[in-house]
């Protein structure tokens, strides 16, 4: 089911067209892979969907709620997350006080520490003291707490050991599997599409690609001409 629908989609900074004209979808149960080249505007579209920066033009709907008007707190409320590029923690706060920061009232830590059973051992743990995985951990689990329907997660794997990526990797899939929407935005292609669903391929803020991850995967030529220029046939 389409969760997520963003059309038209035309985002500005400092007076210059970063995203244009980009559509895409989010499915519950599925993640949309979201690649590009450094610079190509992967940040700057979730950041316009969670509402950060205002889009210029475009319609962002949310299982049938119109989200492009409202401020960053009513689009969370409404149920999209956003775990941001640079995985940033309290570092002076412990492992639970970090997750609880953002917790709606009735809500519990419950599924976060059965995704991450690591960081209930760690809870007492001041988030600064932890390896750059287990905050990476913190992070995603803190934007789950509220039950989100949508979850857009910013180059999730940037500096951590491959064993670790591939940890979470499997935890975002699971997320997935349980019904929520993953908008993935990730440097290391080949293993963000071995989990995907569906992919996208944004080059200079267009959509160049749209289509099965699978596809994808299995033709490196395919997506070496969507990174350098040409327009996939969609
Ligand atoms: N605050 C800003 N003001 C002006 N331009 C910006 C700002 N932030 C980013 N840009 C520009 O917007 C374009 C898209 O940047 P963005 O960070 O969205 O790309 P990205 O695909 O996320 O790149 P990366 O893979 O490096 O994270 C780039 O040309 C960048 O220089
Ligand atoms: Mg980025």
């Amino acid at each position: 089911m389409t969760i997520l629908q963003v059309d038209a989609l035309k985002v500005d900074r400092s007076g210059i067209s970063i995203i244009r004209n980009a559509a895409l979808t989010a499915q519950s149960g599925e993640i949309s892979v979201l690649l590009g080249s450094n610079g190509a505007g992967k940040t700057t579209l979730l950041e316009s969907l969670s509402g950060i920066i205002p889009a210029k033009n475009g319609a962002i709907t949310l299982d049938g709620q119109q989200l492009s008007k409202l401020w960053p707190g009513a689009r969370a409320k409404a149920g999209i997350s956003h775990v941001e590029q640079g995985r940033t923690v309290f570092s002076e706060m412990t492992t639970e006080e970090n997750l609880k920061v953002a917790l709606a009232p009735g809500a519990d830590l419950n599924e976060a520490y059965d995704l991450f059973p690591e960081l209930l051992q760690r809870r007492t743990v001041k988030a600064g003291m932890l390896s750059g995985g287990e905050q990476q951990m913190v992070v995603i689990a803190r934007s789950i707490v509220n039950r989100p329907k949508v979850m857009m997660i910013d180059e999730m794997s940037s500096g951590l050991a491959p064993i670790i990526v591939s940890r979470l990797m499997t935890a975002v899939r699971k997320l997935a599997d349980q019904g929520m929407a993953i908008i993935l935005v990730e440097q290391f292609a080949s293993l963000a599409l071995a989990i995907g669903n569906r992919a996208y391929v944004l080059r200079r803020g267009e959509v160049v690609y749209d289509g099965a991850c699978a596809k994808l995967a299995k033709d490196p030529a395919l997506m070496h001409r969507l990174y350098l220029g040409e327009r996939a046939k969609m």
